[in-house]
């Protein structure tokens, strides 16, 4: 009973804190998308990472980078899964500095599946291969984060509300012309809105309108953020059905034991 009373004080707390820190932080509106790897038992779907991984070559690598994420894992099991050719023919599509060429000069060299993708191009657009970590998505019901507690923190739903929030109005200040946008914390980025709709061909035939294109390349980037994120949830999975074997045999083997104990108190009658 005590140990009940606990873990519901503990999940009370969690819940809460994690409500709180939420309200504290944004006051964006974050959209509650639904994505294939939310949940327990979700796992990333191959061709929306592989659709994502086009938007952000198009579109998004023209100012950001992505420079934790070494190309080779586009070939991993449980990512995009491009094939070991294609994943070759993707890194000569980027130039990489190597200090070693022309006499230790340093010259550009095709990038080989062994290099990383390049760092962002324009100095003030962040790195993207954690950022779907470092931000947190629709934390409902009524903000007390029950949501992300089962669903997990929803950096990707973050990531399309934000592609997918702009207003169309933009003012200059100090200069720099900043963007109304409903989901970035404060109401106004400096990033000028990516996508349009219908900016990529896709083979498949996937519609290419806003929402689209935002949840696809964020699920790409989610992916980058936490690429073993279906192994870790497997693993998991494992544990506790082990754990479940373990307490029902644990549980018969503790009937036997007391069993003769048990038998030799009914045959002495109570006093
Ligand atoms: C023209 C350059 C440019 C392009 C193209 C671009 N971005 Fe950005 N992005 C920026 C800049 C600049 C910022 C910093 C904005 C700020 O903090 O005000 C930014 C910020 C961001 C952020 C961080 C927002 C936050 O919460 O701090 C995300 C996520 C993002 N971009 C995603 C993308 C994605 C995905 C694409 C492709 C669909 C993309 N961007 C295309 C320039 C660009």
């Amino acid at each position: 009973m005590g140990m009940m009373k606990t873990l519901t004080a503990a999940s009370l707390a969690l819940g809460l804190s994690a409500g709180a820190a939420a309200a504290a932080g944004a006051v964006g509106e974050v959209t509650d998308y639904d994505f294939s790897f939310e949940g327990p038992f979700g796992t990333f779907d191959q061709m929306q990472l592989q659709r994502g991984l086009q938007v952000y070559t198009e579109v998004c690598a023209a100012c950001h980078g992505l420079q934790y994420v070494p190309i080779r894992t586009l070939g991993d099991p449980g990512g995009p899964g491009l094939p070991e050719d294609q994943v070759r023919a993707y890194a000569e599509f980027y130039e990489v500095w190597d200090p070693t060429l022309f006499d230790g000069e340093g010259d550009f060299r095709p990038a080989t599946p062994n290099d990383h993708f390049p760092a962002s191009g324009l100095s003030n657009a962040p790195d993207l291969s954690l950022m779907a970590k470092a931000r947190a998505g629709f934390s409902g019901p009524y903000g007390t984060g029950l949501n992300q507690l089962f669903r997990g923190m929803g950096g990707a739903e973050y990531i399309a509300s934000l592609l997918a929030g702009y207003t169309g109005e933009e003012k200059e200040e100090a200069g720099t012309i900043l963007y109304e946008n409903t989901a970035f914390p404060g109401g106004w980025i400096s990033m000028a809105p990516p996508i349009w709709g219908d900016d990529v061909v896709y083979e498949d035939g996937s519609p290419t309108d806003v929402e689209s294109l935002s949840k696809d390349v964020a699920a790409f980037l989610m992916w980058t953020a936490e690429p073993k994120l279906m192994a870790r949830k497997e693993a998991g999975f494992r544990g506790v059905l082990m754990l479940s074997v373990l307490a029902v045999l644990l549980y018969l083997t503790n009937k036997r034991i007391w069993a003769p104990v048990k038998a030799r108190a009914k045959e002495t009658p109570a006093e």
